[in-house]
């Protein structure tokens, strides 16, 4: 590399490593930058940023630990050892799923009741198509206790929403979960949107799923019961879905993305009273046939090629391909998982991580190693 070249790359990575340590929510920052912090001498390097001397460091105060009784998990009887796949076993279990007329949101019902559970299908049709239905309740094994059951709902009626999650809990006398999985997609370029049509998107995909959540939360925590929450966002929501375009759909599915984080930090934890200990977690899948789908690919020709060409497997998921996905999250099986999103899409945005990177994060693969000192002289 020319000299001024190798000048530009160091101004580059000093300016991206101070970007990284001027950013209020990184971990790295606060552990280094913090006023309290008197780091003499920070060294970065390819993989690490240590402190060799601190001075004076008034530490915060940690958040109290549950007691120990608390954090213990299930004896190894209880949970393996007798039955293949015990952890994953949802039988007696509750679950309500929205969106679970068709498509992905059906098929993930049929999966937690193939485990076990006993789950509602709430979407907004008066009855779900007749064939599909008749179809879904023939592949339910009733052998392992699960069945399926319908009921009519809008997510976007968030009242009647909450009074029928809570009729559901009330006659079960439990309630160990939801699926969020009622969404919408609109394919409009951003200058033609209309006000109303952002509103309704936003209404179904983020309110419908907050409001969902939340009207579980608030029956898990009345019945004591602890559980899993999925929320169905989207790879949309992380990257920019080359050949999509539908700006509201993919910042509404970031925002449920944030959403799970945030309701994860508020119910997750087992409190003194035994409330709590609601995990709270996202799937991001990748592009997957549904009746969604398939409307896309009627509106746009040569985008199922495109998007087929866009993950490392070559083509589209079929449904199916999230029944353990979903069996995984809502039960015993991803215990220990919370304010997570399982992305599971063919290795699509695996290929862009590199370039999606963003501003607070830091390009480790620079070479360089940089002083505390090299930034402080920086002009
Ligand atoms: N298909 C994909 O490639 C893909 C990829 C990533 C994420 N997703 C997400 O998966 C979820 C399911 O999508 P899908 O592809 O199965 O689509 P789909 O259209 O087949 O199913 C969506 C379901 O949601 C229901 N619904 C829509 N508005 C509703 C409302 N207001 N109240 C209640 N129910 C309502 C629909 O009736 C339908 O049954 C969505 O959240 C979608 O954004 C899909």
């Amino acid at each position: 590399m020319n000299p001024s070249a190798t000048r530009a790359a160091r101004l580059l990575t000093r300016q991206r490593l101070i970007g990284t340590l001027n950013t209020s929510n990184s971990c790295l920052a606060q552990r280094t930058c913090s006023p309290f912090l008197r780091p003499s001498s920070i060294t970065a390097t390819r993989t690490i940023i240590t402190a060799t001397k601190l001075e004076a460091v008034p530490i915060s105060p940690v958040p109290k630990q549950p007691a120990p009784k608390d954090n213990e998990t299930k004896s190894q009887d209880e949970s393996s050892g007798f039955k293949r796949f015990s952890q994953f076993d949802l039988t007696g279990k509750v679950f309500i799923v929205t969106g679970g007329a068709q498509g992905l949101g059906l098929e993930m019902a049929e999966a937690l009741a193939e485990a076990g559970a006993k789950v509602y299908c709430l979407d907004h049709a008066e009855q779900p198509n007749s064939t599909i239905w008749s179809q879904a309740l023939k592949r339910v094994p009733t052998t392992h206790g699960g069945s399926l059951h319908y009921r009519e709902q809008d997510v976007q009626d968030t009242s009647h929403l909450d009074e029928l999650v809570a009729s559901i809990a009330t006659e079960n006398n439990r309630l160990d979960g939801v699926v969020a999985a009622a969404g919408v997609q609109q394919i409009t370029p951003a200058m033609d949107y209309k006000p109303h049509d952002v509103a309704r998107m936003l209404a179904i995909n983020y309110t419908g799923v907050f409001m969902t959540a939340s009207s579980a939360a608030r029956q898990m925590y009345k019945l004591k019961t602890p559980g899993s929450i999925v929320l169905i966002a989207s790879i949309s929501g992380l990257v920019a879905n080359k050949g999509l375009i539908s700006p509201v759909y993919n910042s509404s599915k970031a925002a449920v993305i944030q959403l799970a984080r945030n309701l994860a930090m508020e119910w997750s934890r087992k409190q003194e009273d035994g409330t709590g200990e609601i995990r709270v977690n996202c799937i991001s899948p990748g592009h997957i046939l549904t009746p969604m789908v398939r409307k896309n690919f009627e509106e746009v020709p040569g985008l199922r090629e495109k998007w087929e060409a866009e993950n490392m497997m070559g083509r589209l998921a079929e449904t199916r391909e999230f029944r353990g996905v979903v069996q995984f999250l809502a039960s015993d099986a991803s215990s220990f998982m919370t304010g997570g999103n399982l992305v599971v899409d063919g290795g699509h945005i695996a290929w862009q991580c590199r370039r999606g990177m963003g501003e607070g994060e830091v390009d480790w693969e620079m070479e360089e190693v940089i002083t505390m000192e090299d930034m402080v002289n920086f002009p």
